[in-house]
Parts: C-alpha cells; sequence; structure tokens
C-alpha cells in the first residue's frame, strides 16, 4: 500500500495550478447516460474516482474514449446492463448517481445501496423518494435497490435537509421526465449548477440551478454536448491552508475565487493574506493566526469537504477554535492522528475545541477518509521531523498528483511503498 514520507517544516513557494473539481465531474459523467449521443467533458481530474465511474460506464455499456489527459468522451449508444455493483459502490458511493439518469432514459435501474461509511451513515432516502414522486417504484432486493418506470412525471419536490448528489441525482431524472418538476430546498452548491449547466447544452430545460428552487421542463431527448469541468474549489481550499501552515506564500491559479467566498473570508479573518489577482488567480501569504470559530454549511457556507483542513490550520493558531460539524456525524476521524503529532484537540459531539499554538511533531499516522488525509498531509508538511501517512489511497480518490504539486512547490514529500 502506498504511503507518503513528509519532512516538515519547508515553507511553500510558487504558483499551483487547481485541477477540475471531482464532485463535478462525477455527476457530469452519469449525465452522459442521458443521450446516445457523445458527450465530450474536459478538465476532468486525473483521480480514482474518476477512474471508477469511466469504468462503471464502461461496464454498463458505454463506449469512454480518453483523447487527452484530462479529457473523456463518453457515448452511451447501446446500454446493455443497468446496474452499479456493489463492487463499484462500496469503493465510491458517487455510483448511485447512475440512477436518475438510468431511469430517466431507460426505465429501469439496479444500484447496490451504499452502507454507512468513514463519514457517516449517509443514507440516500432522500434520492428514493423524489425518484417515487416522479413516479418510479423502488423496492429493496438483496442489498439492492430497483428502479423502475414508464415515463417519469415531472412533480414538486420538497427535499427535507440539502442534498448535492440528490438534488443532482433528481434533476438528471426529471430533464426527460413528461411535465415541469420543481425541487425546493435543493443544493446550490456550484457542482450543481455546473451540472445544470452541461445538461442545459444537452438541450435540457432548467432554471434557478444555484438557488433553492429548481424548475425543470422535461423534455423528449437529449442531444451530445462539450463541457468544461469548473476549478475545484476544496483543492484551492487546500492550497490555501498549505500557504498559512508552513508560513509560505503562494499564487493558487486556475481556480474561481467566487466558489471560495467563505472560505476566502473566514480565512482572512484568522490572519491569513488573501489577495484577488484577477478572476481566475489568488495570491496567499501566511500571516499572524489567530483562531476563529467555524461551522460547516450547505454553500454558500463552509464547506464540510474543507473542515479538516481548517482544523489543521486551527492547531497553529493562537487561541481556541470550535469547529462545529453539521453535515456529517463521525467526520473527526483525523483529530486523534493530530493529536499523536502534539496537537490539542477535544472532540464533544459534533463540537471539535482546538487549543491553538501547540508545536507539531512528526509520527506515523492513518488516513481515514480523503479529506481527512488531505488535513494529514497539511500537519505532516507544518510539522518539525518525519510523518509517514499511511493509506494514502484515500487522497488518491480526490486529489490530482497532490505530492508532485507539493513538490513543485518547495513541500519535502514522497510517496514510497513498503
Ligand atoms: C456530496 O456528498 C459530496 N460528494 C461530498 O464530498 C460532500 O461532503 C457532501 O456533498 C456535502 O457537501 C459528491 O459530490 C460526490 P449530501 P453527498 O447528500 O451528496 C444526509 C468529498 O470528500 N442525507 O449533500 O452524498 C447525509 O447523510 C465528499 O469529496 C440523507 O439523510 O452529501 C448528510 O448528512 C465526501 N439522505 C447530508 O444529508 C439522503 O438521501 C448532506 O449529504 C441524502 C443525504
Amino acid at each position: 500500500m502506498d504511503k507518503f514520507r513528509i519532512v516538515g517544516g519547508k515553507p511553500l513557494e510558487g504558483r499551483i495550478s487547481i485541477s477540475g473539481a471531482k464532485n463535478s465531474a462525477l455527476p457530469c459523467m452519469a449525465a452522459a447516460l442521458l443521450t446516445p449521443e457523445t458527450v465530450v467533458l474536459h478538465n476532468l481530474p486525473y483521480v480514482r474516482d474518476i477512474i471508477t465511474m469511466r469504468r462503471l460506464l464502461e461496464d454498463m455499456g458505454c463506449m469512454v474514449l480518453m483523447p487527452e489527459r484530462n479529457t473523456l468522451k463518453i457515448t452511451a449508444e447501446d446500454i446493455q446492463f443497468f446496474e452499479a455493483p456493489y463492487e463499484l459502490v462500496k469503493t465510491m458511493r458517487a455510483s448511485v448517481l447512475a440512477l436518475g439518469p438510468l431511469v430517466a432514459r431507460f426505465g429501469q435501474a439496479k444500484v447496490s445501496l451504499p452502507g454507512g461509511c468513514a463519514i457517516g451513515q449517509r443514507p440516500i432516502d432522500m434520492h428514493l423518494s423524489a425518484l417515487e414522486l416522479l413516479g418510479a417504484k423502488i423496492e429493496l432486493v438483496g442489498g439492492d435497490v430497483v428502479a423502475s418506470a414508464e415515463r417519469l412525471k415531472g412533480t414538486e419536490i420538497t427535499f427535507d435537509k440539502v442534498t448535492v448528489t440528490g438534488t443532482e441525482n433528481i434533476m438528471m431524472a426529471a430533464v426527460l421526465a413528461k411535465g415541469t418538476t420543481i425541487l425546493n430546498n435543493a443544493a446550490r452548491e456550484p457542482e450543481v449548477v455546473d451540472l445544470a449547466k452541461l445538461l442545459s447544452r444537452m438541450g435540457a430545460r432548467i432554471i434557478g440551478a444555484g438557488t433553492n428552487q429548481i424548475k425543470i421542463e422535461g423534455v423528449e431527448k437529449l442531444r451530445g454536448a462539450e463541457h468544461t469541468i469548473i476549478p475545484d474549489r476544496i483543492e484551492a481550499g487546500t492550497f490555501l491552508v498549505a500557504a498559512a501552515i508552513t508560513n509560505g506564500a503562494l499564487e493558487i491559479t486556475d481556480c474561481n475565487p467566487e466558489h471560495i467566498g467563505s472560505v476566502i473570508d473566514l480565512f482572512s479573518s484568522t490572519g491569513v493574506k488573501i489577495e484577488r489577482l484577477s478572476d481566475v488567480t489568488l495570491r496567499v501569504e501566511s500571516g499572524n493566526l489567530q483562531a476563529k470559530d467555524m461551522i460547516t454549511e450547505p454553500f454558500p457556507l463552509f464547506p464540510t469537504d474543507l473542515q479538516a483542513q481548517y482544523m489543521a490550520l486551527m492547531t497553529q493558531a493562537q487561541g481556541q477554535a470550535v469547529i462545529t460539524e453539521t453535515i456529517f456525524e463521525n467526520r473527526f476521524m483525523h483529530a486523534s492522528e493530530m493529536m499523536r503529532m502534539g496537537a490539542n484537540v477535544q472532540i464533544k459531539g459534533n463540537q471539535a475545541i482546538i487549543e491553538g499554538g501547540k508545536k507539531l511533531t512528526g509520527a506515523k499516522i492513518l488516513a481515514s477518509d480523503l479529506r481527512a488525509s488531505a488535513s494529514l498531509v497539511l500537519v505532516g508538511l507544518a510539522a518539525e521531523g518525519e510523518t509517514i501517512i499511511d493509506r494514502v489511497y484515500h487522497i488518491d480518490r480526490g486529489y490530482d498528483k497532490i505530492e508532485e504539486k507539493l513538490q513543485r512547490l518547495g513541500g519535502q514529500i514522497e510517496r514510497f511503498r513498503d
């Protein structure tokens, strides 16, 4: 199994380009199932989850070509299997994004019901009840969700809670439904907006993506389209922390500052110096870090996917910070690893209390999920001495060659196998 060896204490300096957003790329790839014509996607990050989604589409019968490293051409003309099997769903929950498109276009789908995972229970009940409201019949057979339908019928759906992939799945189902669908309490994340843009290029009629009410006029069929995936706001936020936590200075380019407004505001209030150089470039420099509380919330507020990285930053700030995690019930696995390096973190329910300013020293630590792994790389870069991170396959799911990017900025990090 791959591991990272990090020798901390070096300020990161230089210019870094942000990759395409994994969480936008995944639903956009699933959207290709909605048409027999070719969908071309550019700026895909080269990460494990994208390879898994490609395999899922190919197993179903899609033709997937990769003319360049970050481009895929997906043609779902001849689909023979309408299934996301357990083997794939257990490695990547986003496989459930096949459900909406398959039911909408083919009237059938079988998707293994995801179990709990490292960050929480993560049920998909809201995806399923919304599909039922659109007229699908849903059964649970041997751990699989089996969905069937004649043509789906538009209706009004109100999500009990904001769900990102739930909104995406139902938006993809509704674009081919008969009549109008209204989604209330819809997710407003930039990834939802990006998917809506692709679907609109394919001929879908969608208004309101980016607000909490999305209106979709169903159409008979969709066509092929070409689309460039938005920059990864979570990767951008991770590099902001990387600069700040190592006393470094970075130019972060090919990002969209509009998508991380709440992050820039909070980081700036802690003393991190962030300057907007252009519409796609930020300059970040470390400052005198002061602890500030943070609460994770749906977009446009602070994202749960940057909670672990923010905790890393707070271990080095002066004072006490309270982090409240409202999205997932078990997303503090990184805290105990940080404590092994000298951080002072106490977990009380959905809150983490961090007494900052403690010196970190390198240790052997274990990555538990994608964003937790990123936070451990960050504390490793800030710590004195050598840190070994095990199970870095988690980070490979969502960060495009993170160790190479960090090396180019002067970070002492290498991948090895023992
Ligand atoms: C998406 O997950 C992201 N994944 C996650 O990123 C991200 O953390 C999360 O949104 C929140 O922003 C992708 O986009 C592929 P939710 P998703 O449905 O859609 C509960 C990463 O590290 N819920 O918005 O699965 C759920 O348990 C990943 O890149 C239900 O109860 O998250 C959670 O508490 C991790 N029933 C809350 O809603 C449902 O049917 C929000 O989850 C659906 C969700």
